[in-house]
């Protein structure tokens, strides 16, 4: 038997330096496990919690009205004993790790008590925040407690590149990092990768949201579900450089206006600017199409934009933004969608688990609502990380890479995912048809051809992150083509049968 090359060991690997891969990470190491935590990330605003607005919910002692809310924001479509996962365990973990163990200084009112805030689609002022950058008010300190904690160790700058399976098990990751190539064999492994900004053009994730955990998983056996389900949030700055407009501000008195100066929400859905996000996102846009633009007007705000709102007053400032309106369109946002787990993060492979939003719990079903997902990246990273500690890792045959020229891959991974992100804005956004789908898969196997053959001969982060996002948007052409219904993200606006045949692709290159 041939020696195994060079590889490193652990009881629990987890991929990815969000929320969730935090609180994985955590909860396995409180179980006495070791655990080993990679990221591709080379900084904490790498990860999309960073980039979070606003805020985490709580139940606020009341789980069957959030309960309620998250049903009738999915359009009634998420699983209910998840949403009882969630709402059952959501403040307890809130009151445990980011209050007792991390001391997160949440915005407060003068007598001393939360100063709860409101988003759309929600009943009741019940979610926590810090200004409006809640997330890097969260994850800085997570990341440093992690890093600091004696049983885990954080690889920052070392992607995942491939899951390594035998027999139907997943025995850790191939990796890129100081070394390329290098295995990582772990007792259990647990994807915490998250979304799919990149994948569109205007994205309000980090750039290398590149659906990484998603793709490796499907790649590998996993079942995937829900992937049609692209949430576009409806208020993201409508110029260059977009950022996020947070809901907390329509939540708390800011206004939609559309092109004549009118408010218009009243006329699309009896909860107005409060209507959920799907609805609100689709009402705008259709308001830009016919009047022209959209703006979110501040000055209607209970409190001051300016002392409330630093970080979005400073975006605003900085892209040359004056005054109270500020211009906005949608903007791909989170995937509802993503590798299909149970209550504790487990996949349909053994010792695979996956958690946060390259996950799919069930929580959102076709539409999620405002400031659950560091909730359920909260919930679910710390079920999967008690659960995932037990077993022993298994030192598995791994595949070699190769060695490539860097410049190469590099440039031909930007054309293609230019070439991908039209693909994915033009048939792919807030409303799709059969054909326009039927056109995008077409595009997007070609694409998919293209890069497989490439990466067969060359090893390079980027190619594995084109050859991911290629993976998850054709998973998402294909859920959008076998998903007729209208429900919630996933608008069909021509209920035609299929086209039969399927168009030519475009000639694009
Ligand atoms: C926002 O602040 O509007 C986004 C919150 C979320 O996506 O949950």
């Amino acid at each position: 038997m041939t020696e195994p090359r060079p590889h490193d060991t652990t009881d629990v690997l987890v991929v990815g330096s969000g929320i969730a891969g935090c609180a994985a990470a955590l909860a396995a190491a409180r179980e006495g496990a070791e655990v080993l935590l990679v990221t591709k990330a080379k900084r904490p605003d790498d990860a999309s919690t960073d980039w979070a607005q606003g805020g985490i919910s709580t139940t606020r002692g009341d789980p069957d009205s959030l309960k309620r809310d998250i049903l009738e924001a999915s359009d009634g479509t998420a699983d209910p004993d998840a949403v009882d996962v969630l709402v059952e365990n959501a403040d307890d973990a809130v009151e445990d790790v980011l209050l007792e163990t991390l001391g997160i200084d949440f915005d407060e009112t003068g007598e001393g008590e939360f100063d709860y805030t409101r988003e759309a689609a929600h009943s009741d002022y019940r979610i926590l925040h810090v200004d409006a950058a809640t997330g890097t008010h969260i994850l800085r300190p997570f990341l440093n407690y992690v890093d600091g904690h004696d049983r885990i160790e954080v690889r920052q700058d070392t992607a995942a590149l491939e899951l390594l399976t035998h027999e139907g098990r997943v025995h850790g990751v191939l990796t890129d990092g100081a070394e390329t190539g290098k295995p990582i064999y772990a007792g259990a492994t647990v994807l915490a990768t998250g979304g799919i900004g990149a994948l569109y053009t205007r994205s309000t994730n980090p750039d290398d949201a590149t659906g990484d955990g998603i793709a490796m998983a499907a790649l590998a056996g996993a079942d995937v579900a829900d992937l049609e389900y692209v949430q576009f949030h409806p208020t993201a700055y409508a110029g260059e450089d977009p950022f996020l407009l947070s809901e907390a501000l329509r939540g708390e008195g800011a206004v939609l206006r559309n092109g004549d100066g009118d408010p218009f929400m009243d006329d699309y859905h009896p909860q107005g600017d409060l209507a959920p996000r799907d609805v609100v996102a689709r009402a705008v846009e259709a308001e830009r199409e016919e009047t022209g633009a959209v703006v979110l007007d501040v000055g209607t705000l209970e409190g001051e934009f300016e002392a409330d709102y630093p970080a979005i007053a400073e975006k605003c400032r900085e892209r040359g933004v004056e005054g109270e309106e500020i211009p906005v369109a949608p903007c791909q946002h989170f995937l509802c969608g993503g590798i299909d787990v149970d209550d504790r993060g487990r996949t349909t492979l053994d010792r695979l688990y996956a958690v946060g939003e390259c996950a799919r719990t069930g929580v959102h079903g076709a539409n999620r609502l405002a400031s659950t997902s560091l909730l359920e990246g909260l919930v679910w990273g710390l079920r999967a990380g008690e659960d995932a500690v037990g077993t022993e890792p298994a030192v598995v045959e791994a595949s070699e890479l190769r060695d490539s020229d860097p410049d190469l891959p590099e440039r031909f991974a930007a054309e293609k995912f230019t070439r991908l992100r039209q693909t994915m804005d033009e048939y792919l956004g807030l409303e799709r048809d059969p054909e326009a789908i039927a056109r995008a898969s077409a595009v997007l196997r070609r694409l998919k051809g293209e890069v497989d053959a490439y990466i067969r001969t060359r090893t390079a982060r980027d190619l594995y992150e084109l050859r991911n996002a290629s993976v998850v948007a054709l998973l998402i052409a294909r859920a959008a083509s076998e998903n007729t219904d209208s429900t919630g993200c996933h608008y069909v606006v021509d209920d035609a049968d299929e086209p039969t045949a399927e168009p030519e692709p475009p000639a694009d290159d």
